[in-house]
């Protein structure tokens, strides 16, 4: 895929390459070029939000090379040979990730605003502690703020989702 800067009259333009949700892709940015304006407006990938702007609520969140970082103060140009995860590319083909699945069944959203960051910063924190105790999920995710469902069920659906991917491993292992 190749991407052109938005902006045709500015010069001082920048080529890079990046792989987004597994696809390699090339594009032409400006170097003041925000990366949550480069996945929504450009890319159309609009499940990032923006809310506070300055990297204090987590709406924003993905992954760049499986660490959350808040897009909303991150160049593109920092996403340069990384790769990147937004929510839509977590699921795989029509089925839901399994802390999306948690998410649907322990009714851990309401709005849903919040909820791709808070699903790809738990999926980054389950990469690193697959079975994290309650105080590591509640340490790792108090960067993204919810302002309708509360936080316990969301808890809870990343304790979910832990022993479902356990599950998973251990069942792949054995097999
Ligand atoms: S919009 Fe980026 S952290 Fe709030
Ligand atoms: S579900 Fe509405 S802000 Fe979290």
């Amino acid at each position: 895929m190749r991407v052109e800067s938005a902006d045709v009259y500015n010069s001082a333009q920048i080529q890079i390459r990046m792989i987004v949700n597994g696809q390699s892709m090339e594009a032409t940015i400006e170097p003041r070029e925000l990366l949550l304006d480069f996945l929504r407006d450009r890319l159309g990938l609009t499940g990032a939000k923006r809310s506070c702007d300055v990297q204090v609520c987590g709406t924003c969140t993905v992954l760049m090379d499986g660490r959350p970082v808040s897009a909303c103060c991150t160049l593109v140009y920092e996403a340069q040979n990384r790769e990147l995860l937004t929510i839509e590319g977590l699921a795989d083909g029509d089925e839901l990730h399994p802390l999306q699945q948690s998410f649907v069944e322990q009714s851990a959203l309401q709005c849903g605003f919040c909820t791709p960051g808070m699903i790809l910063t738990a999926n980054s924190l389950l990469e690193e502690i697959p079975n994290p105790t309650r105080q590591q999920i509640q340490h790792y995710l108090k960067g993204n703020l919810c302002r309708c469902t509360g936080y316990w069920s969301v808890l809870e659906a990343v304790e979910l989702a832990a022993r479902r991917l356990q599950a998973e491993g251990q069942s792949e292992g054995s097999a």
